[in-house]
């Protein structure tokens, strides 16, 4: 079976009508990072953090996913796979993907201020009141990895990758890291790298042999997981 790795950014989730970050109408164009997603943000000002995912959260609750997460799920049939999402929406999931790494955090948990192994589902809702706190005392935030923090998936992360016959890049801007240094830690320079994005994310320092589907991946995915399962299945 061939070990294919998906990597994910918001442009998986755009065709389920999720905004992007850095598109035109993209979140990161009517909120500045530094007012909603740093600790700094969430010491300073913590109830516009709060308010921000909890607004997010109740958008996503909305949502379903699409052609592009129901296609990456159904390659499971004869591959295996494996999802590593800079995400922090649960479509992948919902789509029936067993195997999803969350580099950057999900937004259906909450985690203690002080502590981030203590972490919490939200089962029922959207909204997470601003006193709410953990076993052990500390107030709860959104489980969310901010900028400036370290990314503690990252590595396991690496082992994926480094593991994949062919790695699948979808709707990223390949703009943010250490997420975007992903695409470096493949096996060796025969390992194929396909990506779909209707837009051109950063790729000068893939070496890989490289494929652009420039289509949206709710086009885009079915087509090319189609023409590998014709070839690999
Ligand atoms: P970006 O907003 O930076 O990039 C979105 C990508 O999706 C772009 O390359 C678009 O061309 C592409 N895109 C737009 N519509 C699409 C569609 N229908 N189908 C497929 N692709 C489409 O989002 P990310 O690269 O995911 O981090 O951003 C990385 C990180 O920056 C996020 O995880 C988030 C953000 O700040 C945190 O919040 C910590």
């Amino acid at each position: 079976m061939k070990r294919i790795v998906v990597f994910t950014g918001a442009g998986v989730s755009a065709d389920s009508g999720i905004s992007t970050f850095r598109d035109a109408d993209g979140l990161w164009a009517n909120y500045r990072i530094e007012d909603v997603c740093t600790p700094e943000a969430l010491r300073r000002d913590r109830a516009t953090v709060i308010e921000f995912y909890n607004m997010r959260r109740r958008e996503s609750l909305t949502k379903k996913p699409n052609a592009g997460h129901l296609a990456i799920a159904a390659m499971e049939e004869w591959a295996d796979v494996q999802v590593i999402t800079q995400n922090v929406d649960n479509l992948h999931e919902q789509a029936g993907s067993k195997r999803v790494l969350h580099l950057h955090g999900e937004l259906m948990k909450l985690r203690s201020e002080s502590n981030p192994n203590l972490i919490y589902d939200i089962n029922d809702g959207w909204e997470q009141s601003l006193d709410a706190k953990a076993e052990d005392g500390s107030l709860l935030r959104p489980y969310i990895v901010f900028f400036g923090e370290s990314v503690p998936m990252f590595e396991p992360a690496c082992q994926i990758v480094s593991e994949a016959d062919i790695l699948i890049v979808v709707g990223t801007s390949l703009a943010v890291y250490p997420a975007a240094s992903l695409v470096y830690y493949v096996r060796d320079r025969q390992v194929p790298i396909y990506l779909v994005d209707p837009g051109n994310p950063d790729t000068a320092m893939i070496r890989n042999p490289l494929t652009h589907i420039k289509e949206r991946g709710a086009v885009g995915l079915p087509q090319l997981i189609e023409q590998l399962k014709n070839e690999f299945a």
